[in-house]
């Protein structure tokens, strides 16, 4: 069985992430814009959706870093259960990169700079799960709002936005640089306000039921 697990995007994760953000969008960002904000974005926090075989639990091989003592503790890693295995511990072969999603605080504003799911896994919670990830994220940096900016056409992103009571307070004007299309500035609500809290809370509670026994969130 296939399940899916975010956790912390890495530098070895890029190549896999500009693969699955050609397939999302019209103008990627340079490999180099990943390097950047991994490694000089203090304040940025980048995540991935990894699709991982269920035996990538137990089918260890020793690596360079784990010979000798090293594999014994690499193995009783491997086989905890999957609900508690370190997204460390699994091993590159086993997973693939299908989604990513990015953000970064800029004082109590948090700006969510990037989000995709490869295209056959659309329709199934995956993304959204990314973006939920991300206000937590932001929640735990202590954004106090969250913004965005969208395609005007780009309807299913404006929709997941809307789910969690986004909503929209500007335009940009010819924003996207391939086609001339105008950007909606979208943003939340207040992030501690009740409102936001209850949505959230409400939302949460059926993505986790929806993706409950498939996907988990290792950040
Ligand atoms: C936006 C994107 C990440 C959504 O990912 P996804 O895995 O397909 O979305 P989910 O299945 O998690 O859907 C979550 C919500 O988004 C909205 N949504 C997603 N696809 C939709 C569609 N085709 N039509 C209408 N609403 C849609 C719905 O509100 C949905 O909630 P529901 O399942 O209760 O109806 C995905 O479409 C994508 O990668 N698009 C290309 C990249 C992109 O446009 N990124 C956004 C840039 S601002």
């Amino acid at each position: 069985m296939t399940r899916y697990i975010v956790r912390p995007m890495r530098f070895e994760d890029i190549e896999a992430v500009s693969e699955v953000e050609r397939e999302c969008f019209t103008t990627p960002w340079p490999t180099s814009a990943y390097r950047r904000e991994l490694r000089d974005n203090r304040m940025g926090r980048y995540i991935v959706l990894t699709e991982v075989q269920d035996n990538a639990t137990v089918d260890v091989e020793p690596t360079a870093e784990s010979n000798g003592g090293g594999v014994r503790r690499a193995v009783g890693q491997f086989l905890r259960p999957f609900s508690r295995v370190a997204t460390s511990t699994i091993p590159r072969s086993k997973e693939r990169i299908v989604g990513f999603a990015g953000m970064w605080l800029m004082l109590d504003e948090a700006h969510v700079t990037t989000i995709g799911v490869k295209r056959d896994l659309r329709g199934q919670g995956l993304g959204e799960l990314l973006f939920a990830t991300l206000l937590d994220l932001a929640m735990e940096m202590g954004a106090r709002r969250v913004t965005l900016e969208v395609r005007v056409t780009n309807y299913s992103a404006q929709a997941l936005y809307r789910k969690y009571g986004f909503r929209e307070e500007g335009v940009r004007r010819r924003y996207y640089s391939d086609n001339n299309e105008d950007a909606l500035i979208m943003w939340s609500d207040r992030l501690e306000a009740p409102e936001f809290q209850t949505r959230y809370r409400e939302m949460r509670a059926a993505l986790d039921e929806r993706l409950s026994g498939i996907a988990e969130v290792h950040t």
